[in-house]
This record gives C-alpha cells, sequence and structure tokens, in this order.
C-alpha cells in the first residue's frame, strides 16, 4: 500500500508493527479529547486506526489536533504503538499511532448526517450525498461484495471458455416488454436512438459470428415502474450459448450459481437445484417465482365449498386456502387488519374468509352462517389443519385469484417470520407459457421476447390453441426473487414467422423491426439459446438485503431521479435546436 502519501492503510497496523515509523492518510472519524491526550481516529475503506497526540510530548501538535474537523482529510506520520486500554471490536486496536507531523491534505464542511454505521441520515438526505454514505461501512462492504462477485462471475465463465464481448448502448429498441429511454439523434433530425433493455438481439447475432460461449457483465435500460428490486437502470450476466440444448445451458449456469455461493458466501447445495413447471408453480404457489423456503401451499377448496348459499364461493371459478400454523389465537383485529390488506388496490380482493380451528376442537369462521362445524371440519382435513391453525380463504377468478392468494402467501410469511434470510432454496421455473394475452390491446404478447421457441410437443398448439403454447423458456428464482430468466431460441424462419404472426406483426412491421436478426438467420445460425441473471437482485441476495438499491453506487430513487446530480433536468434551448427538437409537454404522465 506504499504510495507517496503513505505507507500504510488504516486497517493494517498490528502488535507487530510496534515501533515501525508510518505514514497514514485518510478522514477524522472522530475525536476523543482527554485534556493531556487527545485521540483522533482515522479512517479509509480499509479500516480506521487511532492516532495519540500528547500535550506534554508535544503541546503544539497536540493542540493542532483539537482543531480537526469531522472528515478531514489528514495526513499523520509517526511510530507504532501498543495501546494501554486495547480495543478488541477493533483488528487496528493493538495499536495507536503516537504522531510526530500532522498535515490537513483538505479540510471539510460538517457532513449534513453522520458517518457511521447507524447513521442519523433520512433516505433522501443521503441520496443527496451518496458519495458521503458510500464512506458508511453498509455500503462499501455491498460494493464490496458486488466487486467480489463480478470477479467471480467473470472467472467461472472464462474457466468454461466464455468470452466477454461488449455491445452498443445507442441501439434501436429491443423487443423485451418494457419502455425504452430514447436518445435523440443530432446526425438525424427526428430519430432516436434506443437504450437497450437488454443486448438480447446483440448476443444472438453473436451466435451467428460463431462466439458461441458469450458472456457480459452488461448496463440495461428499463423505463418501468420501480420498487425493492427495480431499477431503471440495472445490471445483467447476460449470456447466450450455441450448440446447447436447454438442459446444457441449466446446468452450466446452475455450476455459475453453485459457484458465487461456494466463492463468496462458502455455501454448498446438495445435488441439483429443484425445478417445478410454471403451471404447477401457479397452481402451488400463485406466483412464477415461489419462495419455497416455506410451505403454506394452495389447497383448492372448490368441491368443499360449492352449494351451501354463499354466492361468493358459488360464483367464484377457485376458492382457494391456505394454512397459517398456530394462528388460530389471531384476535378480530388482526383479522380484520388482513383483510383490509387483501382489499388494498395492489391486491385488489374483494374479501377474506378465515377459518380458527381451535385449540378446544371447535371451529369458527367469517362465513358460519353458511357453513356447518362439519363443513369447515372437512375444510380442515383438506387443508391439513390441525387444531391451533387458522385457514384463509379467497376466491374469484383464477389467475387473479392465485396471485392474490400468492402475495397473501408471502405476507403471512413476513408476519410470521418464515422468510429466514439465512436459508438459500433455489428453484428454476420451467416451461413457460410462450404468450401472454393482453386484454388491452386484445393480443397476444410474448411472454419472454418474440425469439423464444416454443416446446416441440406444442408446436401444433400454435394454431388451435395460442395460449396454452408452453416455451422452452426457464426462470431461476432464489427465495421469491427472480434471479434470472432465458431460454432456447427459434432458429427455424418457418417458426419466427407465425410467431411474428401470433404477435400481430404483419410480415412489413416484423421485417422493419427485426429484419436484421431474421437476415442474419439466413447466414447460418446455429442452435442457441441463453439466460440473463440481475446482477444487483444477486448482489442485495447474497447481501441479504431486499433492496437492490444499496448494491449499486449511485442508484435513482423511486422517482427515477438521481438526487445527488439532479437528474433528469430540462435541456437549453441551444441544445434542443441542435437535435432539431422542440419539447412541448402533452399531458403530464403519471
Ligand atoms: P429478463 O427480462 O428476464 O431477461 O431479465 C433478466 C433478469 O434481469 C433482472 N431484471 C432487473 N433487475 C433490476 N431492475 C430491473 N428493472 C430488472 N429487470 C430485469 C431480473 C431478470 O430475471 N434478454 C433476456 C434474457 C435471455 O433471454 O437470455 C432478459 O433480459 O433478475
Amino acid at each position: 500500500m506504499i504510495t507517496g502519501y503513505r505507507t500504510h492503510n488504516n486497517g493494517e497496523l498490528r502488535m507487530a508493527h510496534i515501533g515501525t515509523e508510518v505514514s497514514l492518510v485518510g478522514w477524522v472519524q472522530n475525536s476523543n479529547d482527554l485534556g493531556g491526550m487527545n485521540f483522533v481516529n482515522i479512517r479509509d475503506r480499509y479500516g480506521i486506526t487511532q492516532l495519540a497526540f500528547n500535550m506534554d510530548a508535544n503541546a503544539s501538535l497536540c493542540e493542532a489536533s483539537r482543531k480537526l474537523g469531522r472528515e478531514f482529510v489528514i495526513q499523520a506520520k509517526g511510530k507504532v504503538a501498543e495501546r494501554s486500554s486495547k480495543n478488541k471490536k477493533n483488528p487496528t486496536g493493538d495499536i495507536e499511532i503516537i504522531v510526530s507531523e500532522l498535515n490537513i491534505l483538505k479540510e471539510a464542511k460538517l457532513p449534513p448526517f453522520t458517518i457511521e454505521d447507524d447513521t442519523d441520515g433520512g433516505e433522501e438526505l443521503r441520496m443527496q450525498y451518496r458519495f458521503l454514505d458510500l464512506r458508511r461501512n453498509p455500503l462499501k462492504n455491498n460494493l464490496l461484495l458486488r466487486h467480489q462477485m463480478g470477479l467471480e462471475t467473470r472467472k467461472y465463465l472464462s474457466d468454461q471458455s466464455f468470452i466477454e464481448v461488449e455491445t452498443p448502448y445507442l441501439i434501436k429498441s429491443t423487443p423485451e416488454g418494457a419502455r425504452d429511454f430514447v436518445v435523440p439523434s443530432r446526425m438525424n433530425p427526428g430519430e432516436f436512438y434506443a437504450l437497450p433493455q437488454s443486448p438480447q438481439t446483440f448476443k444472438q447475432l453473436l451466435m451467428v459470428s460463431g462466439y458461441d460461449r458469450y458472456f457480459q457483465i452488461v448496463k440495461c435500460f428499463r423505463d418501468e415502474d420501480l420498487r425493492a428490486d427495480r431499477q431503471p437502470e440495472f445490471t445483467q450476466i447476460d449470456c447466450e450459448m450455441a450448440f446447447v440444448e436447454q438442459e446444457d445451458i441449466i446446468m452450466t449456469f446452475e455450476g455459475l450459481i453453485k459457484h458465487l455461493f461456494k466463492s463468496v458466501m462458502n455455501v454448498d447445495f446438495d445435488g441439483d437445484f429443484p425445478r417445478i413447471d410454471y403451471a404447477e408453480a401457479m397452481a402451488r404457489y400463485g406466483s412464477d417465482k415461489p419462495d419455497i423456503r416455506f410451505g403454506m401451499e394452495f389447497n383448492n377448496l372448490n368441491a368443499l365449498t360449492q352449494n351451501k348459499g354463499f354466492q361468493v364461493f358459488d360464483n367464484a371459478e377457485i376458492v382457494i386456502g391456505i394454512v397459517a400454523k398456530g394462528c388460530a389465537n389471531y384476535s378480530r383485529k388482526q383479522l380484520d387488519a388482513l383483510t383490509e390488506w387483501v382489499k388494498r388496490p395492489q391486491i385488489g380482493a374483494q374479501g377474506l374468509v378465515y377459518v380458527k380451528a381451535n385449540e378446544d376442537g371447535t371451529y369458527k369462521s367469517s362465513v358460519d352462517k353458511f357453513y356447518s362445524e362439519d363443513d369447515l371440519k372437512e375444510w380442515a382435513n383438506q387443508t391439513g389443519a390441525v387444531a391451533g391453525d387458522l385457514i384463509l380463504v379467497l376466491s374469484g377468478a383464477l389467475e387473479k385469484t392465485r396471485k392474490q392468494m400468492g402475495e397473501l402467501r408471502i405476507h403471512m410469511a413476513n408476519e410470521l417470520e418464515l422468510r429466514d434470510p439465512k436459508v438459500i432454496k433455489p428453484l428454476w421455473v420451467m416451461d413457460f407459457p410462450l404468450l401472454e394475452f393482453d386484454e388491452e390491446s386484445g393480443r397476444y404478447h410474448a411472454m419472454h421476447h418474440p425469439f423464444t421457441s416454443p416446446k416441440k410437443e406444442d408446436f401444433d398448439k400454435l394454431d388451435s390453441d395460442p395460449g396454452n403454447v408452453r416455451a422452452n423458456a426457464y426462470d431461476l428464482a432464489i427465495n421469491g426473487v427472480e434471479v434470472g430468466g432465458g431460454s432456447i431460441r427459434i432458429h427455424d424462419s418457418a417458426i419466427q414467422s407465425r410467431m411474428f404472426d401470433l404477435l400481430g406483426f404483419t410480415k412489413e412491421e416484423a421485417q422493419a423491426q427485426f429484419g436484421f436478426l431474421m437476415n442474419a438467420f439466413e447466414y447460418g445460425a446455429p442452435p442457441h439459446g441463453g439466460i440473463a441473471f440481475g446482477f444487483d437482485r444477486l448482489c442485495s441476495l447474497f447481501g441479504g438485503q431486499d433492496s437492490i438499491r444499496d448494491f449499486i453506487a449511485f442508484p435513482k430513487n423511486n422517482r427515477g431521479r438521481d438526487m445527488m446530480i439532479d437528474a433528469p433536468a430540462t435541456i437549453d434551448t441551444a441544445q434542443l435546436k441542435e437535435l432539431s427538437l422542440d419539447v412541448k409537454i402533452v399531458a403530464e404522465t403519471k
């Protein structure tokens, strides 16, 4: 660590260094003035070291040290000495520096919040002063973890003969399903580049070019509503392979994930990751990324609930029950709160039915008017509820109700603390539907993207029953988070053009949007497929946190703003003119 300024860093010195003359640099963490002695803690990204100033030994230097403010950048030269009162919590806590020379390299304004692990700064303020927030250990550790994850990813994939190839950021829209961010072109007035939602088409072109194992740790841009696990610009580990089948891809990238867990966290997995079909995942968990750290699986109560005079269930396409273990003692207030929770617009249920399997063997439900104790007992048998448990029931249209119940399942697991961050449960979700019907536009959309290949067994349904065609598409979910997804690509022009038909593209539209790719496929396209992992999501999962924001050095807030540089912002008229643009805000968007 020797440079012109320092001989060691602030996390490095130990008892073995006693007597060594050193020069340290860093930021003033805090001071402790004891009158005859003044102690100053100096910090850099490696750690904290105590500097000691003694009035008797050097009064003027000690006085100078008293004038140091928090976050001043200083250089201290002196001798390493054993400390009389050691600090076992700090790796350098056995020693201190008896300072003989002190240089202020840069004074600092008082920071707007304390640079401590538990800071007093609110979220907004810390986003505004992100460069200061990044000095704190929690964020620093996240960035170190991210660095290590990137390094290990590159190691593993390089060892498997993958090469990293960069692809452009100024492109034409990629058909990934979210909105594009666009960039006006000065040299082509009225025309716009789009920022890639992923390098999807480029990696497929690289397969045509013969680079049969490609990867890239790459920025992707999507203009979508933001959540804890979504940023408008995020990073993917983007991968593609040629001459492979689905199984080759799954095993190669299961290997990557296992390598990351082993090398970064020293976590081993027994055997292969479990797999589940999309259809089964929806039926058992109401989610295409089920958290399988806990049970609480769905039970179909259709047969047991019909024709007892309760219209809500009679008219429902599906009646689903889940069991909250040991929750029969929920109070009226708690149950009301749950009912309110499912009725929130984000969930959208009409109401919630509950059954308490009481400890004394009796049953009490919110639908006692329609169902006898014997009926409820049957529900308990069907769902596996025993004395002390609570059955929660939702009903309605199939897909909607499954999703609502999926949300309630996660909510209950959070409430009951069943989602142990120390337990890691990966799950491959296989055979996604090829298409999803969009009520608003009245047509099919590609569930993954238009180049995803249908399953061979379902080819004949492409005409008769397109909604039920399954794709060679897979996601990896870990602990209920979708960390990656990919597919085997269509590699036959006839199927590709059938796919475009289904998606409602005319030949001309398909040619205009994807002509370059279809054209390339005419020149010897190998069979290929791939996957992309959400790198920020993997990092936050490894770091044991829900939000990806703190694993990104300079993230955006929930309104897509960078609070520090204050972006987005208007541009001046000269710049607009250069771009041949005039701005007229037509309507305020949400
Ligand atoms: P997909 O759209 O599933 O696939 O994206 C791959 C993974 O990227 C992560 N991800 C995000 N992370 C943070 N913020 C976001 N806004 C965001 N959006 C997605 C998720 C997701 O699983 N080109 C295909 C991959 C392929 O087919 O090879 C693609 O981009 O973890």
